[in-house]
């Protein structure tokens, strides 16, 4: 197991305090987006400063090495999900990686009564793509039924497919309940029905260990952002046979290899096909430095240190009378809660007030209200870096959540 205060002194932000000043900054918005090692922080500014020159286009050295720290890149992404490099696609980020799955496979293959199967626990991105699939084409979403605790399970994606069902789209790990998802096994399930399954990894691929042979799920999409890389960079995995027959959802420069005055066009095998346009590629250079770091730690260490730090947070949080947790079984490190009587954005500007950060709100998983029973909540969401001291901090602060005004101003 790594060191925690030691690995805390990789990332700058971690140094932050409170607009006063008189408090250290404690970060429990990681389900948003994660703080950043100097490590990538380093790789990202290295293009700028060392190889800002474009890949794929240029006949010069610089040129080449931006194209071979690409490819390295491409790589290191494929190894960290047991891919094959043709099957990883850049993109900016797991939204555009979910869209481009939706019109590029979606609006192609799908048919009216076509059913595509969802569930209540989505997160938005993985959800309007779908609706517009379904505007187009005259395909039909449903919802796989969760579990009365909000948990989605083979069995209930068995009942839910029909004849009609073409493509599953689930999250691996839900972004407000922080349950895993038993993607190989709702895999077998989807393939035995006749449907592709998609797996939204945005809330799993900086937590777990990934396996995208094992799980055998069709596509997979994650963000950099949410795993220590830069904003602006995510990932797209597709079989390739998947990827050779989706469409580009966007086209241009650096995607075919001609096109002619009469409109044909011979698209570059996956994953050029995808990625029209200059890339981000100072965010390339950040993932592949983000990856190296995760790597260094361990994804199942990660994945280990969170699930005692959720379980440490818990068993004090439970202590606290007037405190709803909705979701104290996540696998995860997501924390969902109320404070009886006190909307859920009082609460977080509460928080904030002694200097932590959390989420509250919907968390644009607005399906989620009936699971829930309720519109907005406050969601703690940890990573590796964060510390049971962390966690003391927010149950005293939210021992007193209740006396909202009176420990406001306190
Ligand atoms: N998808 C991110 C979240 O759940 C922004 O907060």
């Amino acid at each position: 197991m790594f060191d925690v205060y030691e690995i805390r002194k990789d990332f700058p932000m971690l140094n932050k305090t409170t607009k006063d000043g008189s408090k250290p900054l404690i970060y429990f918005d990681n389900a948003a987006t994660t703080f950043k090692p100097q490590s990538v922080i380093e790789a990202t500014s290295r293009y700028y400063l060392e190889d800002s020159v474009n890949s794929h286009r240029g006949d010069y050295d610089l040129a080449y090495r931006v194209d071979s720290e690409v490819d390295h890149a491409r790589n290191n992404v494929a190894k960290f999900i047991n891919a094959n490099k043709s099957e990883i696609v850049f993109t900016s980020g797991c939204s555009m990686s979910m869209n481009l799955v939706a019109y590029g496979y979606g609006v192609k293959y799908l048919k009216k009564g076509d059913e595509i199967l969802l569930t209540e626990a989505e997160h938005a991105s993985n959800v309007l793509p779908w609706f517009k699939v379904a505007e187009m084409t005259g395909a039909v979403i449903k919802y796989i039924p969760l579990t009365k605790e909000g948990r989605l399970t083979s069995e209930n994606l068995k009942k839910a497919m029909t004849s009609n069902t073409k493509v599953v789209s689930v999250a691996q790990v839900t972004n407000v309940l922080g349950f895993i998802n038993d993607i190989k096994a709702l895999s077998k399930v989807a393939h035995e029905g006749g449907a592709i399954i998609v797996c939204d990894a945005a809330q799993s691929a900086p937590h777990l260990k990934i396996d995208v042979k094992d799980i055998d799920c069709d596509f997979l999409a994650f963000s950099g952002h949410k795993m220590c890389g830069p904003t602006g960079i995510g990932v797209l995995y597709g079989k390739f046979d998947l990827l050779k027959k989706t469409e580009p959802f966007m086209t241009g420069g650096g995607d075919n290899a001609r096109f002619d005055m009469c409109g044909n066009v011979a698209y570059l095998e996956p994953p050029a096909k995808f990625e029209a346009g200059t890339m981000n590629l100072a965010g390339i250079y950040g993932l592949n430095a983000a990856i190296d770091y995760l790597n260094k730690i361990g994804m199942e260490n990660i994945e280990l240190y969170e699930k005692e730090l959720h379980d440490y947070a818990i068993s004090k949080l439970k202590t606290i009378d007037n405190l709803v947790i909705y979701n104290e079984t996540a696998d995860t490190g997501i924390i969902t809660v109320n404070v009886k009587d006190v909307f859920a954005q009082d609460e977080a500007s509460y928080l904030n007030s002694k200097g932590i950060c959390v989420r509250s709100g919907e968390h644009c998983a607005k399906l989620l209200k009936d699971i829930l029973k309720t519109v907005a909540t406050v969601r703690i969401s940890l990573y590796f870096y964060n510390t049971k001291e962390e966690v003391d901090a927010l149950y005293e602060a939210l021992k007193n959540g209740g006396n909202f005004l009176d420990a406001y101003f306190s």
